[in-house]
């Protein structure tokens, strides 16, 4: 196959940041997908609807004339966070779903939830209504290891909250392990996202030869037979499983330095690496129903109308090593691989 077309994708977990940031990388977004969840960790982070309104102004002041994107805006669940506002940024059409942060779990995740008591009133509200909560799924505590804290998030919080409240619809984030796929392919009303850097990377990208701080993300990328359960997941095409990049740009001098932060940028190169990915594993017939259909018929939206062209060009394609922002230069993921999948034909 040399030419596959798709409706148009979505991302179901994206980071645009604010200001010069912001500008400078939605237009790789907006240019391919549709729509896209927006995380709420800036710093303030987008708590309240009235938040969540003048964010969602700034991306759309910062969105080039040519493109049409709807950002799918997100709260950012605090222990104080009020069920009326949340009801009514819902009702209002505002509001796709709030995000689950606990507290240390990643970048901007201090004001996250630390007694998960104290937010069952949100919890319950949500579950009314219907409106899904994202979750980062990591446990905090020190004493856990990294590569395991996903793994006891499933036992020790997402199962007893799933028992507690089994009508609360749950898309488990960003997946890393064999683990989170089949605790949502056993679970009901769960659904999992996979990043397009999840499906490429291990842990030894990140550690052997020397540290390699941009496939530094949260959750970690861990061992090999976990990205192989995540391929398997993602190009299955099981409705459960849908695309959610995590693009999360920071720029190189916070990458680079002794105490870098997570996060892959990958908006720019996404759907090259993943036409790659499922053509490998013989699967572009189902890269539709990863990036543009499953999503869609999870948050109860419809596909995208238009369509987008992939194209498998002779030579391989070419991304920058950098994009230059308002705020300094952010790395482009390196898939390792050369992809020869170009979008828009
Ligand atoms: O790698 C990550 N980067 N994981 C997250 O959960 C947050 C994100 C960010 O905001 O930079
Ligand atoms: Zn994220």
């Amino acid at each position: 196959m040399t030419s596959l077309t798709i409706r148009r994708p979505d991302d179901w977990h994206l980071h645009l940041r604010d200001g010069a940031m912001l500008a400078g990388v939605l237009p790789y977004t907006s240019r391919h997908f549709a729509r896209a969840i927006i995380m709420p960790n800036l710093v303030p982070p987008v708590v309240t609807t009235a938040d969540a309104t003048a964010y969602r102004a700034r991306i759309m002041a910062a969105l080039p004339e040519a493109h049409t994107f709807e950002p799918l805006m997100t709260l950012y669940l605090t222990e104080g966070t009020s069920p009326d506002d949340v009801e009514e940024g819902a009702k209002s059409g505002l509001i796709t779903a709030v995000k689950l942060y606990p507290a240390g779990a990643t970048t901007n995740s201090h004001s996250g939830v630390r007694n998960f008591e104290n937010a069952m009133p949100v919890l319950e509200r949500m579950a009314k209504i219907g409106l899904p909560l994202c979750i980062h799924g990591e446990v905090t505590t020190p004493d856990v290891d990294i590569f395991d804290r996903e793994a006891v998030f499933i036992a020790t919080v997402l199962e007893p909250l799933k028992k507690r409240l089994p009508e609360l619809k749950v898309t488990m984030e960003h997946i890393t392990t064999e683990d989170g796929v089949d605790y949502v392919n056993q679970s009901d009303n769960i659904a999992g996202t996979i990043t397009t850097h999840h499906l490429i990377i291990n842990r030894n990208n990140i550690l052997v030869g020397g540290i390699r701080p941009h496939y530094y993300c949260l959750p970690v990328a861990k061992r090999e037979k976990h990205r192989l359960a995540l391929r398997k997941a993602a190009t299955s095409g099981n409705k459960k499983f849908f695309l959610g990049t995590d693009s999360a740009p920071h720029v190189d001098p916070l990458k680079e330095c002794a105490c870098g932060c997570a996060g892959c940028f990958t908006a720019i190169n996404t759907l090259s690496c993943l036409a790659h990915v499922f053509e490998e594993d013989n699967a572009l017939g189902q890269l539709e129903a990863f990036a543009s259909l499953n999503g869609p018929a999870w948050y109860g939206l419809q596909p995208n109308v238009e369509k987008i062209t992939l194209v498998k060009r002779d030579a391989p394609i070419e991304f920058p090593d950098q994009i230059e922002t308002g705020d300094g230069p952010v790395t482009v993921f390196d898939p390792i691989f050369k992809s020869h999948w170009e979008v828009g034909g």
